[in-house]
Parts: C-alpha cells; structure tokens; sequence
C-alpha cells in the first residue's frame, strides 16, 4: 500500500548521505517530504531534488521539534552520527511527534545497538523509549555502510591501498545506501511495518583484505589492504577539526571493530526488498564507472 497523497514524511538528517538515499526512495514512490536542515544551500538542493517543504534549523534546538513534526504523518528520524545528545534529540522527538499526532515514528538505529560503543548505546536507549512511547514505531538497525570507501577512493586509486583503522581481517555486512533508503521508503508506507525492529545488513560479510581484492579486481590492478595505527588515524581526525567527543567514539568504535568487526544476517533486507541486495562489487564499479577508473 503507498502513502496515501498528502501523508507527508518528516525527514531529519535529510541532507546527508543516508538522508538523500531514503529521500531519493521516498520521492520515487511519490511520497511528500518535509526535509529538516540546517543549511539554507541544502533546502535549496533538495527542493531541486522534488522535496516538498524544508524547514531550516537545527535539531538540538527544542524549539523546533513541535514546529517539526506538526501536520506530518510519519517521522524518519535520522540522527547525526555521533551526535553527543542523541538520546536526548530522538527522545524529544518523540514526545513531540505524539503532542502533534504523528501516526508512526520510524527510528534510524544502527546493528547491533547493544555494544558497549557510545553511539550505538545512545541508540539503544533511544530505541527503548520509542518502544515504551506508545507510538506505532519502525526500528531500523543498518550495517556499515559500502559508502565508506568513497572518502578514500582517490586515496586508493593513487597509492593502491585501501587503509582503515581496524585490522583487515575484521568482517563487516557491508550494506548499499540504495538498498536502506529503498527500506525506509518501504516501511514509511501503511502500517504493516508497525511495532517492527529490523536488522538491515549487506549480502556478505567481508574484511578490508576481501574488500582490497574486489576494487583490485574491479580496476584490473593491485590493490591491498592495509591497517592504519589507530593513534594515527585519531591525530589525522584531530586535526581536520574532530572534537574530543567524536575522537573518542571514533576510538571505541574502532577499537570494537579491531576486535569484532561487525557482522549481521541480510535476510530481513532481502525479504523486504523482495529482490537480491547490492554486492559490494556493484557499489565498486560504480564507483569506478563514475570516476573512469575501470581499464576499457
Ligand atoms: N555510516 C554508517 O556506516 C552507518 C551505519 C548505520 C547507521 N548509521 C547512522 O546513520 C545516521 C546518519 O549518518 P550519515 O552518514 O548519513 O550522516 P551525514 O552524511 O554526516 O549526515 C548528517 C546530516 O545531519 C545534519 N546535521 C548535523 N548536525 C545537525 C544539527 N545539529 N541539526 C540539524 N542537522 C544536523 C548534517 O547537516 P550538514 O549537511 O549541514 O552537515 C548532515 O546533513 C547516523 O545516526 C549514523 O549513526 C551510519
């Protein structure tokens, strides 16, 4: 069942990655959105997109959450990551989407939420009190992201290294933004997603060496993986401007996914879908379409 025309969706963090990709979803399926940002630039480039209204300002601003959530149906709630306050953001809300009379609140968690790792347990207390609101909720629980190599595609091309801090034979289900956004569109529509946590996780699990020899195959050329010192990597974040809040999740996680990885089951994404997941290898190529780095 669509939603119906008029149901607008309410969307926060709408102007970064995970935001445009259940955006792009959501408008396919002619869904309305109201988009929260805080940069005029952004409204600017996704009313371009098709997005019905923007509202400018930012989250941590109580102010706005009643002005938010007012004449919405629905609710997507994507956090900015790592966000100190984030329990505190999802909580107001929360409360806000019921004064306000929003029919359904759909959560954007992370895997695993219950790892002793800063954000993912501000998730989970956020998760907690959606449960306990009252409110019909959708809990989405996505893996990490294939999208993380495109920060350091042109790194990797340059030096044929793909470099992360964590050892490269942690494994993690690398899942497809297309693949999440096409799942939050999905459940932002009826009520058979009600009262629902889904674990959203990518087709494989794959370490960074089994990640190397994809792109290395993808390019026709060698490509390895490679271990970045953790102190390293934190002094480079340092000093492109990360605060010592952000230093110290991007620590933990690391830390965890040294040790662990992280690694779920895809088939609840793919019984969603009703279709085969992306593969990593897909995502490369079109990385490697895009930038014209696949030998003819
Ligand atoms: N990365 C992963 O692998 C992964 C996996 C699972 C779950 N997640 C979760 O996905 C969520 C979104 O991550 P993302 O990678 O899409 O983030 P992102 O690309 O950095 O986008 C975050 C957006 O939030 C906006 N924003 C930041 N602070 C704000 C504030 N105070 N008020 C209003 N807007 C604000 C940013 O605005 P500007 O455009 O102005 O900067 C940006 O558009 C996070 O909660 C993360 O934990 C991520």
């Amino acid at each position: 069942m669509a939603t119906s025309k008029g149901e607008l969706v309410l969307v926060t963090g709408a102007a970064g990655r995970t935001g445009r990709a259940c955006i792009a979803a959501l408008l396919r399926q002619g869904t309305p959105i109201r988009a929260l940002v805080r940069r005029p630039e952004a409204a600017a480039d996704l009313q371009k997109l098709g997005v019905a209204e923007t509202l400018l300002g930012d989250l941590t601003d109580a102010d706005l959450w009643d002005e938010a959530t007012r004449g919405v149906t629905r609710v997507l709630h994507i956090c900015p990551p790592m966000h100190p306050q984030e329990t505190d953001l999802a909580k107001g809300l929360i409360d806000a989407s019921k004064r306000t009379g929003v029919k359904q609140f759909v959560l954007y968690s992370v895997l695993h939420p219950s790892i002793d790792v800063p954000h993912h347990r501000r998730k989970l207390v956020a998760e907690e009190y959606l449960i306990n609101s009252g409110l019909p909720y959708t809990i989405l629980q996505p893996g990490r992201y294939m999208a993380h190599l495109l920060p350091i595609w042109r790194a990797v091309l340059e030096t044929g290294v793909h470099a992360m801090p964590f050892s490269v034979t942690s494994k993690f289900s690398l899942v497809h933004l297309d693949d999440l956004g096409a799942a939050a569109a999905l459940v932002l529509q009826g009520d058979a997603h009600h009262f629902a946590t889904y674990q959203l996780a990518g087709p494989q699990a794959l370490s960074m060496t089994q990640c190397a020899a994809t792109i290395a195959d993808v390019l026709g050329r060698d490509i390895r993986a490679d271990h970045i010192p953790l102190d390293v990597f934190l002094e480079r974040a340092r000093a492109a401007g990360a605060n010592e809040q952000r230093l110290n999740v991007m620590k933990v996680m690391n830390l965890h996914y040294d040790h662990h990885g992280l690694v779920g089951n895809p088939n609840v994404l793919r019984w969603l879908l009703g279709r085969d997941l992306k593969t990593y290898k897909d995502y490369v190529e079109d990385l490697a379409d895009q930038s014209a780095a696949r030998p003819n």
